[in-house]
């Protein structure tokens, strides 16, 4: 195991061979950052360096064996992206969305980050710079969409999740943000909307330019992103931050920027 403090930053992107994770981490490895990338079937092709390992990340066997591998291999990790997600095969009432269609949805949506972010804190805690975990919402997280309701309530805990982490860790050694994008132009979205829905869509690379920009804290305008907050962007009003704070009767309040 190479224990060494690195003189590169070391980021986990899931489902690194969907149409948004191949494309972070392809600009992460562009800005000299070495990556390892998750999914359950196949190698993530066409993202230059890196490391790629199939586990299933709605089962806690699968985070497992992905948090060993990343101790084993690197001994430390800077980067945490949780890409990983699914979506129900089409718009469905609620009435009719199958067990195992929820099951799906809310296992990989929030049990596969809880158990990574359970196993891979520890390592982030120790980056010497501090570690950042960027959570892959959805704009349907904060404005539920019906026929997609096991999604939208999975993008709610993990934002949910985020804050919640983000308070226990409180001591600054790790930063945590939720990333709600809309529509983005992918294979996911045309599935469910249809391909001229797609391609009206946030551009993949715009989508992951924003990690960077939440990596740094901030947004590309220069507005600070407080850890256990959400960056909303959506096509038609760019870019929001979500922020948290208490006041001096400790009540929280939300509150855009
Ligand atoms: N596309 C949109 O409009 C949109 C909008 C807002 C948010 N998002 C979110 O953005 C993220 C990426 O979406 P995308 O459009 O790029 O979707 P995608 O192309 O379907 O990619 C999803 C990735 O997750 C992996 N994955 C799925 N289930 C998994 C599991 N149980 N264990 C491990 N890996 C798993 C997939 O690989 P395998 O199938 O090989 O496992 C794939 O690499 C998702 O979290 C999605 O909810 C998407």
């Amino acid at each position: 195991m190479n224990t060494e403090s690195p003189s590169r930053r070391r980021a986990l992107v899931t489902g690194g061979s969907g149409d948004l994770g191949r494309e972070i981490a392809r600009q992460l490895i562009a800005s000299g950052t070495d990556v390892a990338t998750s999914s359950r079937h196949s190698e993530a092709p066409g993202v230059g360096e890196r490391w790629h390992l199939n586990c299933d990340l709605a089962e806690a066997s699968g985070a497992g064996r992905l948090v060993d591998e990343v101790r084993g291999k690197w001994g430390g990790l800077e980067v945490l992206v949780n890409n990983a997600g699914v979506a129900p095969g089409a718009i469905t009432p609620m009435v009719h969305e199958t067990d195992d269609a929820i099951e799906r949805v809310v296992a990989t949506n929030v049990l596969g980050p809880l158990y990574l972010l359970r196993g891979l804190l520890p390592l982030l805690r120790q980056a010497p710079g501090g570690g950042v975990v960027v959570n892959i919402a959805s704009r349907a997280g904060l404005a539920p969409i019906p026929g997609l309701v096991a999604y939208s309530a999975s993008k709610s805990a993990l934002v949910s999740l985020t804050l919640a982490i983000a308070k226990e860790e409180s001591d600054g050694k790790v930063y945590l943000a939720a990333l709600c994008p809309g529509g983005i132009a992918t294979e996911l979205r045309a599935s469910l909307f249809g391909r001229d829905d797609a391609a009206q869509q946030l551009p993949v690379g715009r989508v992951a330019s924003l990690v960077g920009e939440i990596a740094l804290h901030r947004t590309a305008d220069g507005r600070p992103v407080r850890s256990g907050g959400a960056v909303l962007v959506t096509r038609a009003t760019g870019v929001q931050v979500l922020d948290w704070r208490t006041d001096e009767r400790g009540v929280e309040t939300l509150s855009w920027r």
